[in-house]
């Protein structure tokens, strides 16, 4: 028998309550993303300070992200970067990625930040081509088009150092991956996509139904 709470409203709004500490300009952030088409994009602010707490946990000094959007994830990740830290963020979305730059402005992280817009697997490529990069990042979010997980998946083990570690958002889909019904292109490769890391040998795994599901992955 497993034991799981049935997370509801309320519940949440307790575990809110009894631990969010969402810095003001990440408050501002989310507050103006709300207002956007596509808010629903955004992580919550639970789910950014438990990036906050990983990346501060696991010591990282050099992270990645694969999905900036607005820049929730991006600043939560900056500002627990140490004094030297750095963190390059992908996004083929100019027009989101200056809210996160201007945000980034703001929170005095800026120059912790290399945005560089395009499509990600050519920004990956291009990154993985430069002197130094691969084996050197420590932290690696991805949370961009389902579709590309697996080559975002796989440029990120090259880019890692041994025992560096890799979170996937959005794994679960709202439940979709088990609704065979379901057979869309986002649902399909989250599919595929969860049932080739489970057979990775080369990272240690876990799988949280925590917000949308989130896989870790650390490389060996
Ligand atoms: C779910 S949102 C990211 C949410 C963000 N992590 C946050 O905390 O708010 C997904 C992002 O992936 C970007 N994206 C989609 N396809 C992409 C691609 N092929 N290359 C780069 N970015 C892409 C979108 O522009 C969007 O900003």
């Amino acid at each position: 028998m497993r034991i799981q709470v049935d997370v509801n409203e309320a519940l949440q709004d307790y575990v809110a309550d009894i631990s969010l500490r969402e810095p003001d300009l990440l408050q501002e952030l989310r507050i103006r993303t709300s207002e956007l088409p596509l808010a629903l994009m955004q992580i919550s602010p639970e789910q950014g300070q438990f990036i906050s707490l990983l990346v501060k946990a696991t010591g990282a000094r050099r992270a990645l992200e694969v999905g900036v959007f607005t820049g929730y994830s991006l600043l939560s990740t900056a500002l627990a970067l140490p004094e030297g830290g750095s963190v390059v963020a992908l996004d083929i979305s100019e027009e989101w990625s200056a809210m996160a730059r201007d945000f980034a402005e703001r929170a005095g992280v800026a120059d912790r930040i290399d945005l560089r817009i395009g499509d990600a697997r050519t920004s990956l490529d291009a990154l993985l081509l430069e002197e130094g990069a691969a084996g050197s990042f420590d932290f690696v979010f991805i949370d961009a088009d389902k579709e590309n997980y697996e080559a975002y998946f796989e440029a990120a083990l090259k880019l890692l150092r041994t025992g560096g570690l890799i979170v996937v958002d959005n794994v679960l889909w709202h439940g979709a991956v088990l609704d065979e019904t379901q057979q869309d292109s986002e649902t399909t490769a989250l599919r595929a996509f969860n049932a080739k890391v489970r057979d990775d040998k080369r990272v240690d795994l876990s799988v949280l139904p925590y917000a949308d599901g989130l896989t870790f992955a650390v490389k060996r």
